[in-house]
């Protein structure tokens, strides 16, 4: 089923835009001659990204985790431009050490951006598009890490597959009224972008997890990772084609994917990549 949303003279707005992935987003969606709004914490950056653009372009500065800072964002874009044709929920962080050493603040600051965000966001904007009545797509932003548990990643793995159960959840009350909004579910990685900058909040982090993190960043800086523009072209086409699951093939996540789900389907404990 391939997506009818306007994208020429049409609306997108995008959250986390200062950021790798929504800055490639944003990137993407002018050159569509989309109409943008960025939202943020980091407003600097934000138009920063708004000054290179070649259209028109509003910025607010936004934290996702307040439910009002969305009504606000969703307020202001209709204001300026009528209609919201594509929701980007793509804010987030990351949160890394082992689990007994990470602090109830640095989990919960987690949840907060990368699913609670999310809620505040289909909260402030399904309501309004249900309203205008024409067809809009939400693409939240997940990982492929919510697939995968990972070792010294569990706030990070945890939040992205509550996006996933979010997400189908959502994907199936809107089929049950019939609504003419779309969802997809985005699995950007590896990007080159700043989400691995800062990992372990206030904590410090544990030397082993240092390590860890310092080769994941490493390899996505080398060529293990795609430029944002990239997983921003991968990403418009999967809109286009109307895709769920915005997930490229991957020789690295298929068949451990594979094994998992035939893992839990015959009780198995689980294989952990990274800690076999
Ligand atoms: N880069 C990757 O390899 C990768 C892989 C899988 C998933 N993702 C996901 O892609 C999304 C974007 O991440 P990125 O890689 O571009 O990282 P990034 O750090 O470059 O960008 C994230 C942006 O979110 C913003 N942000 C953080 N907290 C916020 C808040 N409370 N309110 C508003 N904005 C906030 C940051 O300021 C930043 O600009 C995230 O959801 C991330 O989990 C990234």
């Amino acid at each position: 089923m391939t997506s009818k949303i306007l994208f020429a003279g049409g609306t997108a707005v995008i959250t986390g835009a200062a950021g790798g992935v929504g800055g490639g987003l944003a990137r993407k969606a002018a050159v569509l001659g989309m109409n943008l709004v960025l939202a943020d914490l980091d407003s600097e950056s934000l138009y920063t990204l708004a000054d290179s653009l070649d259209t028109e372009v509003l910025v607010v500065p936004t934290d996702v985790t307040h439910p009002a800072a969305l009504e606000n964002l969703a307020n202001q874009a209709w204001n300026r431009f009528g209609r919201v044709d594509l929701l980007f929920n793509n804010a987030g962080i990351m949160c890394a050490g082992f689990t007994w050493e990470i602090s109830p603040e640095a989990f919960g600051r987690c949840f907060a951006v990368n699913v609670l965000g999310i809620h505040n966001g289909i909260r402030a904007f399904v309501p309004r598009m249900l309203k205008a009545g024409t067809p809009a797509h939400i693409v939240n932003t997940a990982s492929m890490g919510g697939f995968l548990p990972s070792p010294l990643l569990s706030p990070y793995t945890a939040t992205k597959s509550a996006v996933f159960m979010l997400s189908e959840c959502l994907y199936g009350e809107l089929k049950m009224i019939n609504a003419p909004i779309g969802i997809s579910v985005l699995h950007p990685g590896p990007v080159q972008s700043g989400i691995f900058g800062s990992p372990f909040g206030d904590g410090g982090g544990n030397p082993v997890a240092r390590q860890f993190i310092d080769a994941i960043n490493q390899q996505i800086a080398g060529d293990g990772g795609i430029t944002p523009d990239q997983s921003a072209e991968l990403t418009f086409a999967g809109i286009q084609a109307g895709e769920f699951w915005i997930l490229a093939e991957s020789e690295f996540l298929d068949p451990r994917f594979r094994e998992r789900v035939e893992g839990i389907l015959e009780r198995r404990p689980p294989k952990i990549f990274g800690a076999e």
